[in-house]
């Protein structure tokens, strides 16, 4: 079993950001990192929180990201703009297109703007949240490395693949779902690995492109309900990648091949302002009305009630904000140590064994 600590959102914020300097990020996107994966940990999404501070860290160290990338907000029609990442660290520069989306989308009602070439950029929800939280409604998707097999094959060619999604609500936080196009993460095959359990045969395929159980043999990940999520995978790929010019499907940069080259992802947002179809205060009644109903469901047998997509993590973000968020005891000794990175993961393939 992995021994877990408790540490307080400021000070795991603290040692993420020192840890990212050491390496040598600036300080004001050290702090912006942070701020992301403390949110991540503080959610649940362990995934996509601490656990990848070592890998960034080594990207930063050997040259895989710009560290002083010229950033550039580039309106290239009435409601269409590119934001020019320059292999920036994603988050940061996530966060800054984003922030410049927002007023484009009030001005023009709807705005859909591409992020190109950018680093890894984390969990999503923490950018659609921040235009449900200015009542706008934000869809998000970026590419990821190749990973997952299309329905049918025995090879892989598309990533995980996110969509997120945000609405604003009357009351309460706004509707936030978010989730990759994939049945598992592959952090959920690593932990069955470490376990050396079985996983059920939905999640993944071996080399010759069957369904395994040994999580050991995992060579693909399969999509969420199989022809389906295959083509929302590509809808994702061919909008936040081919739609900029940028690399696709199995051309798309390996996370842990050449850490010394930007990744030049793509990621697209596309804005609305409901203000423009309806009345602002009618639609967020409904959305609150949608969450009453919702939670009014009848549950199914061996569920508590009906949760709308979203609470769950906000449950445990505002809990784990108050009591301390839950992080393994090897990541909180590396952040607390004098290394900087292992360099363990240049050259590893997506499967391997230390990812
Ligand atoms: P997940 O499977 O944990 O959750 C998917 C969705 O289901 C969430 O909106 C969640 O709130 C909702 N949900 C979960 N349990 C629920 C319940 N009982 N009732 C109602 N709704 C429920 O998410 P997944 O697919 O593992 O993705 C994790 C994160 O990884 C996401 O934040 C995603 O953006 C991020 N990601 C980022 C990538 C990148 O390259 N930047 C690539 C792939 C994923």
């Amino acid at each position: 079993m992995t021994e877990i600590v408790t540490v307080m959102p400021d000070e795991l914020h603290r040692l993420i950001k020192n840890k990212l300097e050491s390496a040598g990020l600036r300080s004001e996107q050290a702090e912006e990192v942070a701020k992301h994966l403390v949110y991540a940990d503080a959610c649940g999404i362990h995934s996509h929180g601490a656990v990848r501070v070592d890998y960034y860290a080594e990207r930063i160290a050997k040259g895989g990201i710009t560290i002083d990338p010229q950033l550039k907000f580039e309106k290239t029609g009435p409601s269409s703009a590119i934001f020019h990442g320059d292999n920036g660290m994603g988050h940061y520069v996530s966060k800054l297109a984003i922030e410049e989306a927002i007023p484009f989308a009030k001005e023009t009602g709807v705005a859909v703007v591409g992020v190109s070439r950018m680093g890894h950029s984390g969990v999503l929800s923490y950018y659609v949240k921040k235009a449900a939280e200015n009542d706008l409604i934000c869809i998000a998707m970026c590419q990821s490395d190749p990973m997952v097999v299309p329905f049918g094959g025995a090879e892989n060619y598309y990533g995980t693949n996110p969509i997120a999604f945000s609405a604003p609500r009357k009351n309460g936080h706004p509707f936030v779902f978010d989730m990759a196009t994939t049945v598992q993460a592959w952090g959920k095959i690593l932990d069955a690995r470490s376990k050396n359990q079985e996983i059920p045969n939905t999640w993944a395929v071996d080399q010759a492109g069957v369904p395994t159980t040994d999580p050991h043999d995992v060579a693909g990940l399969l999509p969420i309900a199989g022809p389906k999520g295959y083509g929302l995978m590509m809808m994702v790929d061919i909008l936040s990648g081919m739609l900029m010019g940028l690399p696709f499907g199995k051309h798309v940069s390996s996370m842990y091949d050449k850490m010394n080259e930007g990744r030049e992802l793509g990621q697209l947002y596309i804005l609305i302002d409901p203000s423009r179809f309806t009345s602002l205060e009618l639609f967020k009644e409904n959305m609150e009305q949608t969450f009453e109903e919702l939670h009014q469901i009848k549950p199914a047998e061996g569920f508590d009630q009906v949760y709308v997509p979203g609470e769950l993590g906000q449950q445990r973000y505002e809990k784990y904000s108050v009591e301390g968020i839950p992080v393994e005891q090897n990541i909180y000794n590396y952040l607390v140590s004098e290394t900087v990175h292992f360099d363990k993961y240049g050259g590893l393939n997506a499967f391997a064994e230390k990812s």
